[in-house]
């Protein structure tokens, strides 16, 4: 046997082991088993049609179509490179394998999916394999998309095939042996994508199947907000439970009322994904930000809706380190150490924070900037706080062009961990204790 084949075999055995071991420590989940009850095939439902376009969009031509719904399953943000055009790849994904890049998926022949049949694209979106036959990486999240719907695919290709061709060729993945061997993901597709179209509950409302159809099948909440078993595959027996995604914390969005969004009201819920904000709960930053402006904001009122209806029924999973957030404000003198603190923190929120964001918690400028009561200060891990000092945040819909600076490049790892705590002791449940080596690692 040549030295070649027998390292295959070796990795194969490996990569075997790890899948066998994850699909035994955590055995797949439909994301959709929690409902139980019965499913039936599209074709056998009688119920009104949960996939496609809103009805107010019903008549419209494909590519509009496509549109919407290219934007509900958010393509655009990971296959667009900072700066870069929409669509032609090229934005990295770190993983602790190495670095892997977005193709273009313009309709470019070359450099991107131009000369791609619809049978071509429905095998990768469905299936995670390409053009030319090679298994894709679950950092498309396929094992998502593959409960599309055919048409709806379809339409996002007719969209995709309507834009200009853009010539851009993505640089070429830096992963890791044997993480580059694109084959081995076949092993990774057969447990873990049931390659399996949407099947609505016919014991559920109409809505509540819409709703179902866009978290899953689109949206793919949990691609971000579901932890990953040892195999990087959703592990959906903690279903929506919260997940460290790209360095930031995708918090328990599970009816868990201390740790999740369970205390929320429906119009709470809604007002978060359609503008990314809630009074006395808080405005999303970094990936969450990403998704409501480039997506969620942009769907009908009735999707929200049918969101938030779905949500609802996801069972509670508890986040034993999330306490619930705090409500009272705190003192408004900033000499009062409330809750503790260390003085460089207080220091850096006296200059640097305070103007806009109060001492007290309540924003003596504007209501999305309070802290009281929102989820990051409340975390005792301090992550998505140091990670909003460091990168702003920029909510485009919210408060109009009201932004928050980054000051990434202005304090050091120190002074953000230092102002990071400060934050929690003062503002939160629970103080966090970050370090500037964590601060390092966000970064
Ligand atoms: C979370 C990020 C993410 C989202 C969202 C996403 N993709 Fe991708 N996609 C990727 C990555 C990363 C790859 C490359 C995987 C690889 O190299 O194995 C990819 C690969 C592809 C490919 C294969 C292209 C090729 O040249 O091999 C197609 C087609 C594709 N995506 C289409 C889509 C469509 C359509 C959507 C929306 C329905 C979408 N993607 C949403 C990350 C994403
Ligand atoms: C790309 C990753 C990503 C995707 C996709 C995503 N989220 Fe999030 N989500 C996050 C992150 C990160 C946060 C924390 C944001 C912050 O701290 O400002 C968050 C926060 C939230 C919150 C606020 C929780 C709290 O306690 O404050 C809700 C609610 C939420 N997401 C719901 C959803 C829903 C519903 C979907 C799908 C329709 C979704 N998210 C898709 C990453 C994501
Ligand atoms: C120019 C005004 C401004 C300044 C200065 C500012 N912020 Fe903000 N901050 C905001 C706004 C506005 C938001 C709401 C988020 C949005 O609009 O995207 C916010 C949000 C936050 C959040 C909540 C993010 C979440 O995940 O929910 C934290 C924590 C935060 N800021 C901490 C700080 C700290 C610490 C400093 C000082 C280093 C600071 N801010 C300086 C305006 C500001």
């Amino acid at each position: 046997m040549s030295l070649r084949r027998r390292a295959s075999l070796i990795v194969l055995a490996v990569v075997v082991i790890v899948a066998g071991l994850g699909a035994w420590l955590a055995p797949p989940t439909r994301p959709m088993a929690f409902a139980g009850g019965s499913a039936v095939t599209l074709a056998n439902y009688s119920g009104p049609d949960p996939t496609g376009v809103p009805s107010e969009l019903r008549g419209a031509d494909l590519v509009t179509r496509g549109r919407y719904l290219a934007t509900a399953a958010d393509c655009g943000v990971c296959h667009t490179a900072p700066g870069g055009a929409e669509f032609a790849g090229g934005l990295p994904f770190k993983t602790p394998f190495g670095t892997l890049y977005s193709p273009n998926i313009t309709p470019d022949r070359e450099t991107g999916i131009g000369a791609w049949s619809e049978a071509d694209f429905l095998r990768a979106v469905h299936k995670g394999v390409a053009k030319d036959g090679s298994r894709l990486y679950p950092a498309f999240p396929y094992e998502a998309y593959s409960l599309m719907a055919d048409a709806d695919v379809l339409a996002i290709r007719a969209y995709l095939f309507s834009l200009a061709p853009v010539r851009n060729t993505p640089p070429a993945n830096r992963l890791m042996f044997p993480f580059n061997q694109r084959p081995l993901m076949a092993i990774w597709g057969a447990l873990y994508n049931p390659d399996q179209r949407f099947r609505p509950h016919t014991d559920r409302s109409p809505q509540w199947n819409r709703g179902a159809y866009l978290v899953e099948a689109l949206a793919h909440c949990g691609d971000c907000h579901t932890a990953r078993n040892l195999a990087q595959a959703p592990d959906n027996r903690k279903k929506f439970g919260g997940a460290v995604i790209q360095g930031w914390r995708a918090y328990n969005i599970t009816q868990d009322r201390a740790s999740g969004v369970g205390a929320w009201t429906d119009a709470e819920l809604a007002a978060y994904l359609r503008g990314g904000h809630v009074l006395g709960r808080g405005a999303a930053a970094g990936p969450m930000a990403e998704a409501i402006n480039a997506s969620l904001s942009r769907l009908a009122p009735s999707d929200t809706l049918a969101m938030v209806a779905y949500l609802r029924t996801i069972p509670a999973v508890g986040s034993r380190d999330l306490p619930a957030p705090k409500t009272e404000l705190a003192s408004d003198l900033p000499k009062e150490m409330a809750g503790g603190g260390d003085r460089r923190g207080r220091e850096v929120f006296a200059g640097a924070c305070a103007s806009c964001h109060g001492w007290s918690g309540k924003s003596p400028l504007f209501p999305h900037a309070n802290l009281t009561g929102v989820r990051a200060v409340n975390d005792p891990s301090a992550i998505n706080v140091a990670q909003v000092v460091i990168n702003g945040a920029r909510l485009e819909r919210a408060g109009g062009d009201v932004v928050m600076p980054a000051f990434g490049q202005t304090y050091s790892n120190a002074e953000i961990a230092a102002v990071a705590n400060y934050v929690t002791a003062r503002f939160g449940s629970a103080r966090s204790e970050i370090t500037a080596r964590d601060v390092a690692r966000l970064r």
